[in-house]
């Protein structure tokens, strides 16, 4: 690892104040999710629903403190997977080691190196490349994402985050006030210890102020690490909605979606449901209303989003052997079906979350759809019950891949409902996997 391909300000930071503050002893009690990797969801948006895991190469790049690693590394772990750690930070990866080795976890190489390294590291090449909130603090992120690039498979997808403009507006410009007051200071607590007694006595019409309550509030939950992170960091930049598909394409990858239960942040319709603009607005391409909605939002502070070499990696409806699957939804399919049943023309309006309402859109055969779902049978095999079911009404796939067209778009789109080949083994549920690490330190 040379000094020129990476910052030496950086990797001081990040050897002083290992980011994110992460404690290796909570692994004993839980499993930390990361919003990119939920592996089922990664399948169905970037592998066709086709990917089993087995042989499977992951490269996490500025793993940090080892969020992704150890969340990739637990879903894995009975599979044949290797995962590798690279960060310029020891301090980080010493932390990330111990999370690891207090799970049991030995399914991870560790290397301390540089992402722009990694052309001439000759680690071969990966399914999935990690890179979450490092290219922006890298002089070049193109450079940095041409770097993963080149060991990215041909098939191979990844899943990044940068900083989003609109929502960090006032924390830019405490950082410009930051510079200002502690220029000069050479002692980094002291340009953190500034800025913790600058927060206290900013007056309520300081922009951070006002906005302070929809920030993520990193400053308080982590600690130093998170103030230096958040208003000190000497390389730091970040892209609005237009600009973040300029950087995907200038480095000639394909835009898959935005990661696990965040697409909905991007839609007008989240804000702007009743507004007489609607019927406008979502006339407009995709993007203009992505950029739209990050406008009206105001408080999206970062981007998570997959990337890929190729086009067309969603698993598709039309493939009847793909299984329909609820993830980490706990929703009672039969008696859902019966009470659909009983009660036709009532709407059923489920929330899965609290920013979102979903009326289920209702076809002749959604009863009996929500009868036979249960995370196992192909599309090809509920149907086959149905079409037994109701006897000689001569309904085809076809009637009823097209009755169901809806109501899984309605759930598709607040990513409760997915696909998967059959060939993919389901990934494990977190209170199993949890339960073994967990096991071994009950009454220590
Ligand atoms: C904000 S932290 C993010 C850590 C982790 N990815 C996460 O999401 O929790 C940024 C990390 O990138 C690492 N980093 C910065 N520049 C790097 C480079 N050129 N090569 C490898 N890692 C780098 C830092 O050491 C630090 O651990």
């Amino acid at each position: 690892m040379t000094s020129s391909t990476y910052l030496e300000g950086v990797r001081d930071q990040y050897e002083d104040y290992p980011y994110p503050l992460r404690d290796p002893n909570a692994e004993k009690t839980e499993l930390r999710p990361t919003v990119l990797e939920f592996l089922d969801y990664l399948n169905f948006k970037c592998f066709r629903g086709e990917q089993n895991y087995s042989g499977f190469r992951a490269l996490v790049a500025g793993g940090g403190t080892g969020d992704a690693a150890i969340f990739l590394a637990e879903q894995l772990r009975d599979r044949d997977a290797e995962i590798v750690y690279l960060d310029i930070s020891s301090a980080s990866r010493k932390i990330a080691q111990e999370r690891a080795q207090v799970r049991g976890l030995d399914n991870i190489t560790w290397i301390q190196g540089s992402i722009l390294d990694l052309p001439e590291m000759d680690i071969g090449r990966f399914d999935y490349i990690n890179c979450c909130g490092v290219l922006h603090h890298l002089e070049s992120p193109v450079a940095g994402l041409m770097a993963l690039k080149s060991v990215l498979g041909e098939k191979g997808c990844m899943g990044l985050m940068v900083y989003g403009a609109i929502g960090r507006t006032a924390i830019y410009q405490m950082q410009e006030l930051m510079r200002l007051i502690n220029s000069g200071e050479q002692s980094a607590q002291t340009r953190v210890d500034n800025t913790k007694t600058l927060i206290k006595d900013l007056p309520a019409s300081n922009w951070f102020k006002i906005s302070e309550k929809l920030t993520p509030a990193d400053h308080i939950n982590h600690g130093d690490a998170g103030v230096y992170d958040m208003f000190l960091h000497q390389q730091d930049r970040a892209y609005t909605v237009p600009e973040l598909f300029e950087f995907i394409a200038q480095c000639g990858l394909e835009f898959v979606d935005f990661a696990y239960r965040s697409r909905w942040r991007y839609q007008p319709r989240t804000y702007l449901n009743n507004s007489p603009l609607m019927g406008k607005l979502e006339k407009l391409d995709a993007r203009k209303q992505y950029a739209i909605a990050e406008l009206v939002a105001g408080n999206i502070f970062v981007h998570s989003f997959y990337v890929s070499r190729i086009k067309d990696t969603v698993a598709s409806l039309d493939d009847l052997d793909n299984i329909p699957f609820f993830s980490m939804v706990n929703l009672d399919c039969e008696s859902l079906s019966r009470e659909m049943q009983k009660n036709p023309s009532r709407h059923v309006v489920l929330s899965p979350s609290k920013n979102i309402n979903i009326t289920l859109p209702k076809g002749k055969y959604t009863h009996l759809i929500f009868k036979y779902l249960d995370g196992k049978r192909s599309l090809r095999k509920i149907f086959k019950k149905i079409k037994k079911e109701s006897g000689k009404s001569g309904v085809t796939d076809i009637d009823l891949l097209s009755d169901f067209a809806p109501t899984y778009q309605s759930l598709n789109d607040a990513d409760w409902l997915l696909l998967r080949s059959p060939s993919a083994r389901p990934i494990k549920d977190f209170a199993q996997m949890q339960e073994p690490v967990s096991r071994r330190y009950q009454g220590a």
